[in-house]
């Protein structure tokens, strides 16, 4: 079956639907989500979005600090673009609902918190659910739109590109998608198709991320023949819970932002030495916080709030603090175990200034994309603020191409094509240990800390593995575990590929052999080129 719409959105997170709100005003959107659409990221982030709004704040503070966290590497347009929407973006939300926390007394005025990097006062937040009430917001109002069509447990396969592009980069022109729930694989064509599925946490062992966070946007984009950059930055937030049961709950930096301390098993605080404290930017904390745990074989550090009033705690972090007091923690009495946990992918599908990427048609926002903004080291809560202004500026940019353009509809299959005779695989364990091997060896080898040899023996692991899954994919029904471990198998490779491109040490990327920063031959982007495009057995 084929289905049309003006604009496919994957993806249904912030990047996703305040793209669809957008383009809905001028032609039909499919958002597909793979799962539940409110199960994304954006769900989970805590911290919230920063802007200049404070009366001692500017624009050109924003700028710096983004630009200094991002160590050499960020591009200042994309900056400065971002960060100059960022007051009319906050306007757009709270215009549409989204119940920010405001100043006692005067609810006009948003109240402002603190994270690292940022010299100023300028989260905006909802309390400590800032991605959920956003979420929330941005879901309700596409679902009274009746332009906009949100399909869950919709996962797409692959990219569907035109047929013979003499010489050009083809123009994507849909996707492949599974509907979950029947297993039926069918064609959704667009003029215009949006990546918006967020990043791909789960390539590690540890992260903060959702269990949907398998980088599918990438590997499609990748496999279609997207130029993708940047991915050996990804940050690794240094404040996850420890928990034996619960693996994936962020603390926020916010908690730093409000007076924690982050200290050893012996209340030393451990950024006592560094001129922004507990305050510096992530690279550098997360980095503190896995030499302490190397040096003193302590299975985490904790961060200790305790000095404030368990009222402020409450009120200021009531997600955090009745999560953890379910699982027998009292913040406002007791330290909080936490370890770093693999926590936001900085690079990605390469795009310009609108959301453009290589591949004429298609279009990625949000986390899913490089676009200059984030450097070698993403600031807090700049991306929930990039997925806002890309989408804004995606849609502009799309319907001006998308007026010209037919619907393309003679290139598409009939079928997805390839033979699909076996069942999915007899033995589920096949796919499991594939995904837990990657996960492994990318935490060992390719995690805060590498090293070329590191690299090169995650490298050949990954050949493997790869080839195996490749085998299954080819031969088995297709499966969403299977589409997502061949997912992340494409992330860890690029991954990989853009870490040994690198013979330095900057932001997010610390390599024992090359440990200093190398501003003569490194000050650049490291841009992928897929040389053999091929949807079906990459
Ligand atoms: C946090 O609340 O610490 C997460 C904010 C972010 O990742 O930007």
């Amino acid at each position: 079956m084929i289905i049309k719409s003006d604009y496919l959105v994957m993806g249904s997170g912030i990047a996703g639907l305040s793209f669809a709100l957008k383009a809905a005003e001028h032609g039909t959107v499919s958002v597909l989500s793979k799962l539940v659409a409110s199960d994304t990221n954006t769900n989970l982030a805590q911290g919230g979005i920063a802007a200049v709004m404070g009366p001692d704040d500017d624009l050109k503070f924003h700028v710096q600090d983004t630009l200094e966290s991002g160590s050499g590497l960020c591009h200042l347009d994309a900056v400065e673009t971002v960060v100059q929407a960022g007051p009319q973006m906050i306007a757009e939300l709270r215009a549409l609902g989204v119940p920010f926390s405001t100043l006692e007394g005067n609810p006009a005025l948003v109240e402002l918190g603190r994270e690292g990097g940022h010299s100023h006062r300028r989260i905006i937040h909802a309390k400590d659910m800032t991605g959920q009430a956003v979420q929330k917001v941005l879901a309700e109002r596409c679902r009274q739109n009746a332009n906009i069509e949100t399909l869950e447990y919709h996962l797409a396969l692959d990219l569907l590109t035109e047929k013979n592009p003499q010489g050009r980069r083809p123009r994507v022109t849909g996707a492949w998608v599974l509907d979950r729930r029947t297993g039926e694989v069918n064609a959704y064509v667009a003029k215009i198709i949006v990546l918006a599925t967020g990043g791909s946490g789960k390539v590690y062992l540890y992260t903060t991320n959702p269990d949907g966070a398998t980088g599918d946007g990438l590997a499609i984009a990748w496999r279609a023949g997207a130029q993708c950059a940047n991915l050996e930055f990804v940050q690794f937030h240094p404040t996850c819970l420890f928990h034996p049961k619960v693996t994936n709950f962020l603390i926020s930096e916010a908690v730093r932002g409000e007076g924690g301390v982050l200290v050893n098993r012996e209340g030393e605080a451990i950024m006592r030495h560094h001129p922004q404290g507990d305050l510096a930017c992530r690279d550098v904390v997360a980095l503190t916080i896995d030499a302490e745990m190397k040096k003193t074989g302590a299975p985490c550090v904790f961060l200790d709030i305790t000095h404030k009033e368990a009222a402020f705690i409450r009120e200021r972090f009531p997600k955090i603090y009745n999560t953890c007091l379910g699982l027998g923690i009292d913040i406002a009495h007791e330290p909080i175990p936490v370890v770093p946990a693999a926590h936001y992918q900085c690079g990605g599908v390469l795009v310009d200034n609108f959301g453009r990427s290589s591949l004429p048609g298609l279009y990625a926002v949000g986390e899913v994309a490089a676009t200059g903004l984030h450097g070698a080291n993403r600031l807090a809560s700049n991306s929930l603020l990039e997925a806002l202004v890309m989408a804004d500026r995606a849609a502009q940019a799309s319907h001006a191409e998308a007026q010209s353009l037919p619907m393309p509809e003679a290139a598409v299959p009939r079928l997805w094509p390839t033979g699909r005779l076996g069942t999915a695989p007899s033995e589920a364990v096949l796919i499991t240990h594939s995904w837990d091997e990657i996960r492994r060896f990318m935490w060992n080898y390719v995690g805060l800390v590498r090293s070329d040899q590191r690299l090169s023996m995650a490298q050949k692991r990954l050949a493997l593995v790869k080839s195996e899954i490749n085998e299954f994919f080819r031969n088995f029904e297709v499966d969403a575990d299977l589409v997502e471990v061949r997912n992340i198998a494409v992330v860890a490779d690029l991954i990989i590929q853009c870490a040994m491109a690198r013979k330095e040490s900057r932001g997010l990327h610390f390599s024992l052999t090359w440990p200093n920063r190398d501003d003569v031959n490194f000050q650049r982007d490291t841009v992928l080129e897929n040389p053999h495009p091929s949807i079906l057995l990459s």
